[in-house]
């Protein structure tokens, strides 16, 4: 029997990546044409939830959005949870509208306030998992990484042949702000000659000598794909301090341009930085995620109709599953070594 519940709230939360859009539109269709579901859209996030501001969705205003990049909602970094009456305030809204529960698009910090509000406060939720990142639990992929590893991929591509030209050394900076998922995929595809990841603490003068040993040995350029996210060993360099977010996390960005002079000085060779930035978060998503996103969307919406919350949706081999939103927000999830040693192979 269908269960009695006819509208649920929708929000996309933390940083935009490709491929939400695709969500939306997935959850609003399928919504409508199988569980006869109305969507309310929050606007910006946790901030339109709080301030009650949603807009009704439906299968003509999310008609031609699937190849869209960013999101047609809005999006914000708002901590809910921690916010001054924040959860009364959630439940408040869910009620005035008449809302059975929330989809939650989000990343690390979007699911981890869905958690709480989950766990410890009964907030009815489902979670979808994306972040260009690719740290969240309980999924292989999320939504938006493809697509920025295309971007990543095809900048060292350039990288390669500039480099080439002049002899010189390219730090190329990615996004990755806890795990090194888009430096090391992007590097093995790239064929990077060094790789600086959250995961693996580096030794500059490691690299150096590393890099020395390679233009000693008859190359005459290196790539260097650097995670936003890598940190020095302990001991061996101190990086700038960084502002934080509402969630405490700091702003990263700009440690190529940090470490770039101390490279030029240790090893003479002339060094060029390139930080991709938010080009990696914008624009269209690839076929890869629009699949994903569609197919999570499909998926989130079934579970809500059915009343199943605390859930995530993840993928698991070629199927989009359901998954305890509270075990795959427990821990993020980070490059193993034995991936990082596939990319270390070609690093000579
Ligand atoms: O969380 C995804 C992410 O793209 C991180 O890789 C990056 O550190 C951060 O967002 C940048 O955030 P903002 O768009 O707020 O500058």
């Amino acid at each position: 029997m269908r269960a009695v519940m006819r509208r649920i709230g929708l929000l996309t939360g933390g940083g935009d990546c490709p491929g939400l859009n695709a969500v939306i539109r997935a959850v609003v269709r399928r919504g409508g044409d199988a569980h006869n579901l109305s969507v309310d859209g929050f606007r910006n996030g946790w901030a339109g939830v709080l301030e009650g501001t949603a807009v009704p969705l439906n299968a003509e205003s999310t008609k031609g959005i699937l190849h869209r990049g960013g999101t047609i909602l809005g999006t914000s970094r708002v901590n809910p949870v921690d916010a001054d009456g924040g959860v009364e305030r959630i439940r408040d809204v869910l009620d005035l509208h008449g809302l059975a529960g929330l989809v939650v698009i989000g990343g690390e910090g979007t699911l981890s306030a869905a958690r709480r509000l989950s766990v410890e406060h009964g907030v009815p939720i489902i979670g979808v998992p994306k972040t260009i990142d690719n740290d969240l639990g309980g999924t292989q992929f999320t939504i938006g990484f493809s697509t920025a590893l295309d971007v990543a991929t095809a900048a060292v591509d350039r990288l390669h042949s500039t480099a080439e030209s002049h002899n010189r050394v390219m730090l190329l900076e990615v996004m990755g702000r806890h795990a090194g998922w888009i430096a090391t995929y992007a590097g093995i595809a790239g064929g990077a000659d060094a790789i600086l990841v959250p995961e693996r603490p580096f030794d500059l003068d490691r690299v150096c000598r590393h890099l020395k040993h390679r233009h000693a040995t008859g190359r005459s350029f290196s790539i260097v794909v650097v995670a936003e996210g890598a940190v020095p060993a302990a001991g061996t360099m101190v990086l700038p301090d960084y502002e934080r977010d509402t969630f405490g996390r700091p702003r990263l960005g700009g440690i190529a341009n940090h470490i770039a002079p101390h490279i030029e000085e240790r090893t003479g060779f002339a060094v060029r930085v390139t930080t991709l930035g938010h080009v990696q978060r914008g624009g269209s998503p690839n076929a890869f995620d629009r699949v994903l996103a569609s197919s999570m969307g499909v998926a989130a919406v079934d579970l809500a109709a059915e009343g199943r919350w605390g859930l995530m949706v993840g993928m698991h081999g070629n199927d989009v599953v359901p998954v305890d939103l509270a075990e795959a927000t427990r821990e993020l999830k980070t490059v193993p070594l034995s991936m990082y040693a596939v990319a270390e192979v070609f690093f000579g």
